[in-house]
C-alpha cells in the first residue's frame, strides 16, 4: 500500500476505493514530541482498542470513518480533518487544572467541552469558538455539531468504561469530512488520546509514560482485557 502520511503515532496508507489505512506504530511522543518511547506491542493494543471503540460508538449510530479492522489498525474512509480539536472532561485534571488552578479530581458534571486548534508548531493551544469560526476553522454550525457529537460519544463510553469498572476522565476527538461531505467522527479513540482511571485512581492511559508510572503496554492490555470482558 502507498504511504500517504506518516505521523508521530500513526501511518496512513492509501487502500481500495476511497478508503485509508490506519497503522498504529510502537512509538509514543508526549510534550509535544520531546518524550519519545516505541515499547514493543503498543501500537498493536492500541489499534486493539481503537477497532474496539469505534466498533461500539458506531453500532450506536455515531458517524465515524472507520470502516473495518484490520492488523495492527483499520481501515477508514478517507477525510479531511478539521484544525479544531475537541476534548471533553468528565474530571478536572492535565491541563484544565494546571491552567485555570482547579483541585485535581474535581468532578465536571455536565461534562466541560473545549476545543483546541491543531497546530504542532504552537503546541495545540486552548481557543474559544470565537476564533474558530474568525479564523475559518470550522463555521458556528461545525462546531455545534462536533460539540453534540463529541458529548453523545462521551455519554456512550463513560457508562462502557463504568461497566468495564474503569473511569473515563477526558477524552479528545477530531472530525473530518468525507468525500460525501459527512462530517464523521476520525482519527483514533485509544488510552492515546483519552484518560482512564481505575477507582483508586490508578492511570490506564498515556499518562503511564508522560510521568513514568509504569508499564504502558500493560496499562493498555488491562484496558482492552476489561473492554472485551464488557462488550465479548
Ligand atoms: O493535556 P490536556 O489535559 O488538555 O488533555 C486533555 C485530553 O486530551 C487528554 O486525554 C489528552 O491525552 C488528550 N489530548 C490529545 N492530544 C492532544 C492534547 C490532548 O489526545 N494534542
Amino acid at each position: 500500500m502507498r504511504l500517504l502520511y506518516e505521523g508521530k503515532s500513526k501511518r496512513i496508507y492509501e487502500a481500495e476505493g476511497d478508503l485509508v489505512f490506519v497503522e498504529f506504530k510502537d512509538d509514543v511522543t508526549a510534550f509535544n514530541g520531546q518524550k519519545r518511547a516505541a515499547p514493543p506491542g503498543k501500537g498493536e493494543i492500541t489499534a486493539r482498542i481503537s477497532n474496539l471503540l469505534f466498533e461500539y460508538l458506531k453500532g450506536k449510530g455515531i458517524p465515524t470513518h472507520y470502516v473495518r479492522a484490520g492488523e495492527r489498525g483499520f481501515y477508514a474512509k478517507k477525510v479531511r480533518i478539521l484544525p479544531v480539536e475537541v476534548v471533553v472532561r468528565n474530571v478536572a485534571t492535565g491541563s484544565i487544572v494546571k491552567r485555570l488552578g482547579l483541585e485535581k479530581g474535581k468532578k465536571l458534571s455536565p461534562p466541560l467541552v473545549e476545543y483546541f486548534y491543531k497546530n504542532d508548531d504552537l503546541g495545540d493551544p486552548l481557543v474559544c469558538e470565537g476564533h474558530a469560526i474568525y479564523f475559518g476553522w470550522a463555521t458556528e454550525e461545525e462546531l455545534k455539531r462536533m460539540k453534540d457529537l463529541s458529548l453523545k460519544a462521551t455519554a456512550l463510553l463513560t457508562d462502557l468504561f463504568s461497566r468495564a469498572g474503569l473511569r473515563l476522565i477526558d477524552i479528545k476527538y477530531e472530525f473530518g469530512y468525507d468525500s460525501d461531505r459527512n462530517l464523521l467522527l476520525a482519527d483514533e479513540i485509544s488510552p492515546d488520546t483519552s484518560r482512564i482511571w481505575d477507582d483508586e485512581g490508578r492511570s490506564y492511559d498515556k499518562d503511564v509514560f508522560r510521568k513514568d508510572l509504569g508499564d504502558l503496554v500493560k496499562a493498555y492490555g488491562e484496558v482492552y482485557r476489561r473492554l472485551k470482558g464488557v462488550l465479548g
